[in-house]
């Protein structure tokens, strides 16, 4: 008799096997203030294995970044977390924060929309990328600088050893980029964390940085949480996509699935808001009205407003449940969507 192999659920393509490195697990956080305790993203969920991208997408204010801080710990002192974040199946969210900041520093990168906010502008870049190598990993200072000038080789910075000696804003958008990479990757991270990586970066040079993390994030088995507002980046470049909308997770699943068959009517409206390249032609239908700011949020979706769909049900909070092809919070998914 011949054996059938159940085919493997699409969500889990490349990484079936892989360990999961990130769990973030109901997590919430907001901010209290003399009114009381104003919520800024509630019940968000998803994993990334060693090796996988995941996608956290949505518009400008939707909570993707402040979820990214959550997950690195650096969250203001006002803010109150609740859920679990576990990191390699330690749970770090309720661990003191000096151990925090010890187990971050080693095990996670970050790379920021703006290299320039998270490079120090007086300090030479050898002594930025020494400092960490020195700190998280005990290296000597020759030792330290060999490997930073390795670094930098390896993600495609020539003349390395110069670049050492010189300041973060003797370079281009590109290269500074390289340099928070080679930064980020510098003590061997199960996770990075890429916010909006390319955002600020010329069109040719997005494609350049973007064929870097995924080479690195290929080569050096990385997971990684891969933060933009750009759908055809994720399609292409993202195992699982998150799609978040005013502080909350509305569809979950295969990239393929997410960016090519959305079930969310808010992720088809990011989705019809992409310029084709297909035809030119084709008019783009932005999604009308905004995100509603943190503390005007319906009590029911909080898409609602904005949703061709909605009805009295939707005056009740949906769910996230599964529905054909991926997760999705809503009353009224799109059938078979295409
Ligand atoms: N430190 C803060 N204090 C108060 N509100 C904040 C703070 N940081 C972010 N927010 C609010 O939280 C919401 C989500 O912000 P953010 O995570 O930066 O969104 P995104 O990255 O998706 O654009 C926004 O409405 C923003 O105004
Ligand atoms: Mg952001």
């Amino acid at each position: 008799m011949t054996a059938h192999l159940a085919p493997l659920p699409a969500e889990t393509t490349r990484t079936a096997l892989a360990p999961i490195v990130l769990e973030v697990e109901n997590l919430g956080l907001g901010f209290r203030n003399a009114d009381g305790l104003l919520p800024i993203i509630t019940d968000v969920s998803f994993t990334i294995r060693q090796g996988e991208a995941v996608a956290l997408v949505g518009e400008s204010g939707c909570g993707k970044s402040i979820t990214a801080s959550a997950v690195m710990g650096l969250v203001p002192d006002h803010a109150e977390i609740t859920g679990l974040i576990r990191l390699n199946g330690k749970e770090v969210s309720g661990l003191p924060p000096r151990e925090r900041r010890k187990l971050c520093g080693r095990h996670m990168g970050f790379i920021f929309q703006e290299p320039m906010t998270a490079l120090h502008p007086t300090l030479t870049i050898g002594r930025q990328m020494t400092d960490t190598l020195r700190h998280n990993l005990g290296l000597g200072r020759a030792a330290a600088m060999d490997r930073a000038a390795e670094l930098l080789d390896r993600v495609g910075i020539p003349r390395a050893r110069d670049i050492l000696k010189g300041y973060v804003h003797e370079l281009s958008g590109g290269m500074r980029q390289r340099v928070m990479i080679a930064l980020a990757i510098s003590c061997g991270p199960s996770l990075i964390i890429a916010d909006e990586p390319t955002t600020a970066l010329d069109v040719t040079i997005q494609a350049q940085v973007l064929d870097l993390l995924d080479e690195m994030r290929s080569e050096l088995d990385l997971a990684m949480l891969f933060i933009t507002h750009d759908l055809e980046v994720v399609g292409d470049f993202c195992d699982r996509a998150v799609v978040m909308y005013a502080g909350d997770v509305v569809e979950r699943g295969a990239s393929a699935d997410v960016v090519h068959h959305p079930a969310h009517p808010y992720a088809r409206g990011l989705l019809d808001a992409v310029p084709s390249h297909d035809d030119g032609r084709r008019r783009l239908s932005p999604i009308g009205g905004t995100v509603p700011p943190v503390g005007q949020w319906p009590d029911g979706c909080r898409f609602a407003p904005r949703c061709a769909r909605a009805d009295e049900q939707c005056l009740t909070r949906p769910a996230l449940a599964s529905h054909e092809r991926s997760d999705v919070r809503c009353w009224h998914p799109l059938e078979g969507a295409a």
